[in-house]
């Protein structure tokens, strides 16, 4: 018999057991936080976490969101011992109904390249890759600083200094 799980937004009392499922699926890293991610996408008007449960506790959860153009998952997790009864695909479809019910028709998502293993999860839910180059830099002052730092030793241009006055 096929469960169906019943997903609805993370509320205040869910987000340390949520928290807890993404430790235990192995997607949290040192460098991130967690709990930060979670409460910046719970604030955002285009953002939001789901999670369903299974006898009182958490089963599965996706982070989902789009920037006004495409959307995005995070944080795509069902419970280890849960895996493989079709709650993974279920956690899915509640992220793409979620985009699908604001208008959004298309959805980006990135694999860590250590984490190539679960691409055969998205190919049977119909993703393909596709030939993109993926660019990113933080936003912050340090990583400012990191990413002109690699630019200079990498003998890039470097943006022209900015002089008081
Ligand atoms: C990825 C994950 C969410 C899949 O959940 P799941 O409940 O095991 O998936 P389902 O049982 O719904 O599987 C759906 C389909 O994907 C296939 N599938 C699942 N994992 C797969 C894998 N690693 N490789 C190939 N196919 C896979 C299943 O065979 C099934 O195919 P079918 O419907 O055609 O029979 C789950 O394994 C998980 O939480 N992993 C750890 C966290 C993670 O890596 N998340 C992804 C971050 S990018």
């Amino acid at each position: 018999m096929t469960i169906t799980l019943q997903f609805q937004p993370v509320g205040d009392g869910d987000v340390e057991e949520v928290v807890a499922l993404w430790a235990r699926c192995g997607l949290t890293r040192p460098w991130n936080n967690a709990a930060k991610d979670m409460a910046f996408a719970r604030a955002g008007a285009n953002s939001d976490v789901l999670m369903a449960r299974l006898d009182g506790d958490v089963a599965a959860s996706v982070m989902v969101g789009h920037d006004g153009h495409r959307g995005s998952v995070y944080y795509v997790s069902v419970e280890p011992a849960l895996q493989g009864r079709g709650f993974g695909r279920q956690t899915m479809a509640a992220a793409e109904a979620w985009l699908n019910e604001r208008g959004v028709w298309k959805l980006n998502l990135l694999l860590r390249a250590d984490n190539a293993k679960v691409r055969g999860f998205y190919e049977a839910m119909g993703y393909e890759v596709e030939p993109r180059l993926c660019m990113a830099r933080k936003l912050t002052e340090k990583g400012r600083a990191q990413s002109l730092h690699s630019a200079a030793a990498a003998g890039k241009p470097q943006p022209p200094s900015r002089k008081p006055g």
